[in-house]
């Protein structure tokens, strides 16, 4: 009876349901993609309807793999995409338009505008993030602006705000038969009007962006029961019981628990978080400020983090924009095959810049192109742009902290590429290494949602489930690491004042 823990994870592109036992360990899981809605160019859609339709399937299939029923499971938690805006209607429950994804850049036009008094870091100060079309602000506003009827029917009170979190939780918990409206501190922390120290909405930012404070979430800890599930669903009376932003889960799942500590999540993007315990630190160098997590009535955690838009859906734009590969692994044999990237640096500004730069006007570049360079090389690139963006970002956190990063932990899908761990650690200069239980975005969900019903009793007993099961050293020559990273720069220069 109760002996596992199950964490739905609402990614970018699938959606997952991972059951975990006490000691951390898989036990059986279920995945499915949903569509990736592309209507124009910076335009990044999911339907929210599909997402729900894949979360009960791979609930189901993750119960059946392994025989479970409700009877097993001692909580539900939940983490997710984080930023993507869905908007629904608590009376019919349905989104009145598509979600609106994170990489989205459509707002642009409302980041300047809202710019245009007192500049993109006028509420930084206050929610720790710049004014950007990444976060889910802007994306609300623009479903209010623009979708017939939207502001009238969000100001009689019909219409609310979550981001899939609280989306899959309201609909998990009932949907229009008493759904239960909330979100987590972490998840909040991205939407451009959370106050970072009261931890509530800000109703001054929400009045200038025009949003009705009845659309939003209540805003709970990452870990307390927020309701059971609804009887209609195959967990029926299960607690949902920890919500983390995916990013803040992998930093739980990896137990960097203590300040200073922190990892490196290499999925569609790439999100580098640093503990600063519960001080809400202030970046000097590009890095966002969020909430890390908060357990309960505990104080928060907060963290910095460096946020990369495209690393992994780079490879995944050679295979299904470019066709170069039929398969993601496929870029790691192309790379493989050639002793360098031939002097090809490519920049994935697809999203425009992310941290440390935040330059929404560059767009991507392949520059260094001869006669002589092949596929193979631009695949190298490729794989090459990670561990550079990721160096860049280090180098923020480095300087934000003063004190340098001797290590870092790594986890999300890319890790198992063992030729870009190794570049990474040559770029980075420091170790890098990966934990044995590599789903450590589903884990720290898992282990909110099981801290919180008492399934694990503290934080020293997720430590001890923590162990290494891979180190990549540095091996490269430093002078030639620094003058491939010269070149990553000046690549980079060319990709910005793109955009007419
Ligand atoms: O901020 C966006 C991030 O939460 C998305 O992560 O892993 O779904 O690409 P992922």
């Amino acid at each position: 009876m109760n002996q596992y823990v199950i964490a739905i994870d609402q990614g970018t592109t699938s959606t997952r349901a991972i059951v975990f036992d006490h000691t951390g360990n898989i036990v059986s899981s279920g995945q499915m993609e949903h569509e990736q809605i592309f209507p124009q160019a910076g335009w990044v859609e999911h339907n929210p309807a599909e997402i729900w339709n894949n979360t009960r399937e791979v609930i189901g299939s993750a119960l059946s793999k392994a025989n479970l029923t409700r009877h097993d499971i001692a909580a539900v938690g939940i983490t997710n995409q984080r930023e993507t805006a869905v908007v629904w209607d608590k009376t019919t429950g349905e989104a009145v338009y598509n979600a609106i994804v994170w990489q989205d850049t459509r707002t642009q036009d409302i980041v300047n505008e809202l710019a245009q008094d007192g500049g993109p870091e006028r509420f930084k100060q206050k929610v720790g993030l710049p004014l950007a079309t990444y976060f889910s602000g802007t994306k609300i506003k623009w479903i209010l602006d623009n979708v017939e009827g939207a502001r009238a029917r969000a100001e009689a009170g019909d219409l609310v705000f979550g981001n899939t979190d609280s989306w899959v939780l309201w609909n998990l918990t009932g949907g229009v038969d008493g759904g239960v409206h909330v979100t987590d501190v972490t998840n909040a922390s991205r939407t451009l009007f959370m106050d970072l120290d009261t931890l509530q909405w800000d109703e001054e930012i929400l009045g200038i962006f025009g949003v009705p404070v009845s659309m939003m979430p209540a805003i709970k800890s990452s870990s307390e029961v927020y309701g059971t599930v609804h009887t209609s669903q195959l967990l029926r009376e299960v607690p949902v019981a920890g919500i983390l932003g995916d990013q803040q889960a992998a930093t739980f799942g990896q137990a960097a628990f203590q300040t200073g500590e922190a990892k490196n999540t290499y999925g569609t993007g790439c999100f580098l978080i640093f503990n600063t315990g519960e001080e809400i630190v202030h970046s000097k160098n590009g890095l966002l400020t969020t909430v890390g997590y908060k357990l309960g009535d505990a104080a928060p955690h907060y963290a910095l983090e460096g946020s990369i838009a495209v690393t992994g859906s780079l490879i995944q734009w050679l295979r299904d924009n470019l066709g170069m590969i039929s398969s993601a692994p496929e870029v790691e044999t192309l790379a493989a095959s050639v002793k360098d990237n031939g002097g090809v640096y490519i920049v994935p500004a697809f999203s425009g810049l992310f941290a440390p730069y935040w330059r929404s006007d560059a767009r991507g570049a392949i520059v260094g192109l001869t006669r002589f360079v092949n596929k193979n090389h631009i695949a190298r690139a490729a794989l090459e742009a990670t561990a550079f963006q990721t160096r860049e970002v280090l180098d923020a956190v480095n300087a934000d902290s003063g004190v340098p990063l001797t290590e870092l932990k790594v986890d999300g899908g890319m890790v198992a590429n063992d030729a870009l761990m190794q570049f990474q650690a040559d770029i980075l200069g420091v170790p890098v290494i990966r934990p044995k239980v590599v789903e450590t975005t589903a884990l720290g969900a898992a282990y909110a949602a099981g801290l919180a019903v008492g399934f694990w009793k503290d934080l020293g007993e997720l430590s001890a489930n923590w162990s290494e099961d891979k180190r990549w050293e540095p091996q490269l020559d430093q002078a030639e690491a620094d003058r491939q990273l010269r070149l990553w720069r000046k690549a980079v220069t060319k990709s910005m004042d793109w955009v007419d």
